[in-house]
């Protein structure tokens, strides 16, 4: 089989980017990738666009036609959209397709504009990329999603707010010297703990941000100094309550060890690292599950130092999704970028020690997303108090359930504004099948993994012109008789 390779690589900033626009950022960055290759426009032979939320953010579909237009480019042109990775899946596609149709040269664009609509708006957006009928539907978000992994994970292995706070602590110290990063300033682990709460045991600072921008690459059959060795992607269950671990993603796992395969490589090999930090969390859990670390031991890569520039393992020295940006599509691209960087010794004030022997790991952080579901009830009482039961049905005989872990949601999607803080759970029933819910009536400083809770029906609005009175159901600690 031919053997692919990173010709060329280039990104826009990141950041809030007032002046430009989706089709502005996608240009810029190819432009820069297709200078970087040293290729003009029409040695082009296909296009892949990674995007996640185009149509909602900006309004825009059918992004593969337009990016090819705006570079006039009349070649194939596909938009990919696999949440966060949208970038990696895109990368996966562009290498199978290039060898499948004998192309020389392919360009991978990542975009993403994000910050053109309410927070809340974008929020919403983003849930989108869990399971719309179990979870986003009842209020769940991805901070309070990677929140409930978060608690699991403190409560199985022990680890502390402060300690957690030290993965963001390190990539905002490495987005300092990164010019195109969002953030460019040190925080400490006291600026971490006390930020304000986004999705408890999640604060700002231990969140990535919303972000615009975009990033590009130049797959080529052309030998250059950076060969694509791998390229795997695996999926898991994209509902969070339905995988087998809330500590583990196991198509990380999955997809890691196919591509150590393919490659041919141990992970002692492997010299940089960039990987889906998109919550603090996330980067401890992916140490394990690329196997980097033993389970339960991903701290100690940041508390010996080793993920740090100067470390044994320099793990996100691009600073990040934390501290760099998170424009969704564009972030797997961006990851590749900051290694074809440091690999051709392009990476100005990050640049590491140069080794012809760093190896990049083409991680698919971010393919199977976490999450899981809730148990609304909604009532349509007309006179006849008939009964609608979307998504209830599921739920409504199953009874008590035992609480596995919970969030308290701050930073709300649209539609959920009036009614935070709520706190978001997974509990499980006598059947052993989970559910996403909300929890009522209860103080968070009184819950407790294993406590049983039980149903209760709440009203959520009136029509008063048709006569209908909305219900929905929650869940809240038992109550002792
Ligand atoms: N990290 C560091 N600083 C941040 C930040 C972050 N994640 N998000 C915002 N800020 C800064 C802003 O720059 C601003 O600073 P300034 O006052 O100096 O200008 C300040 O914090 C307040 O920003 P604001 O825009 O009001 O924040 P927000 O409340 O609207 O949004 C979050 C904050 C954390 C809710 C938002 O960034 C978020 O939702 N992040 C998660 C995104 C996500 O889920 N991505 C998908 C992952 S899979």
């Amino acid at each position: 089989m031919k053997k692919v390779y990173v010709s060329g690589a280039g990104m826009t900033r990141f950041g809030e980017l007032w002046k430009e626009d989706l089709r502005s950022l996608a240009v810029e960055a190819a432009k820069s990738a297709l200078e970087s290759a040293e290729i003009e426009r029409n040695a082009i032979d296909a296009i892949f666009v990674a995007n996640m939320g185009s149509s909602s953010l900006s309004g825009q579909d059918h992004l593969g036609s337009l990016i090819a237009s705006e570079l006039d480019i009349n070649v194939p042109a596909f938009r990919i959209e696999a949440a966060c990775a949208s970038g990696g899946v895109a990368i996966n596609l562009a290498k199978s397709y290039m060898l499948a149709n004998n192309c020389k040269n392919v360009l991978v664009i990542g975009v993403e504009k994000m910050t053109d609509v309410s927070a809340n708006d974008v929020t919403k957006v983003l849930a989108r990329a869990a399971d719309e009928e179990y979870e986003a539907y009842f209020g769940a978000t991805f901070p309070s999603l990677y929140a409930m992994m978060a608690r699991a994970y403190m409560s199985k292995y022990g680890l502390t707010k402060e300690q957690l706070a030290e993965v963001s602590v390190k990539n905002h110290f490495h987005g300092t010297l990164n010019e195109k990063a969002q953030f460019q300033k040190e925080i400490t682990v006291e600026d971490v703990v006390g930020a304000p709460a986004v999705a408890d045991p999640l604060g700002l600072l231990d969140c990535s941000p919303i972000t615009d921008g975009a990033a590009a690459i130049v797959l080529s059959v052309k030998k250059s100094k950076v060969q694509l060795l791998s390229s795997q992607v695996s999926t898991g269950n994209i509902s969070l309550q339905n995988r087998p671990s809330f500590t583990s993603i196991d198509a990380t796992v999955r997809s890691a060890d196919l591509a150590f395969k393919e490659a041919g490589i141990s992970r002692k090999n492997i010299e940089l690292v960039e990987l889906h930090d998109c919550f603090s969390i996330a980067e401890i859990i992916a140490y394990e599950d690329l196997g980097f670390a033993k389970e339960g031991k991903g701290f100690e890569l940041i508390e010996n130092k080793s993920a740090y520039r100067d470390g044994a393992l320099p793990v996100n020295t691009s600073g990040g999704l934390k501290s760099c940006g998170h424009p969704v599509g564009a972030t797997g691209i961006k990851q590749v970028v900051e290694i074809f960087e440091q690999m051709t010794g392009q990476a100005g004030k990050r640049q590491l020690v140069n080794d012809s022997k760093i190896l990049h790991l083409p991680i698919m952080s971010g393919v199977a997303e976490v999450l899981q579901l809730l148990v609304f009830l909604q009532m349509y009482k007309k006179s006849s108090a008939k009964v609608w039961r979307k998504y209830q049905e599921r739920y409504q005989d199953k009874g008590n359930a035992t609480l596995l872990t919970w969030s308290t949601v701050h930073a709300a999607p649209s539609g959920f504004e009036a009614y935070t803080p709520y706190i978001i759970a997974i509990v499980q029933f006598s059947d052993k099948s989970k559910a996403t819910v909300q929890l009522v009536d209860c103080n968070e400083a009184d819950l407790a993994s294993g406590i049983d809770c039980e149903p209760v029906y709440r009203k959520l609005y009136s029509d008063s012109s048709e006569g209908i009175i909305h219900y929905c159901v929650k869940y809240r600690p038992l109550q002792k008789s």
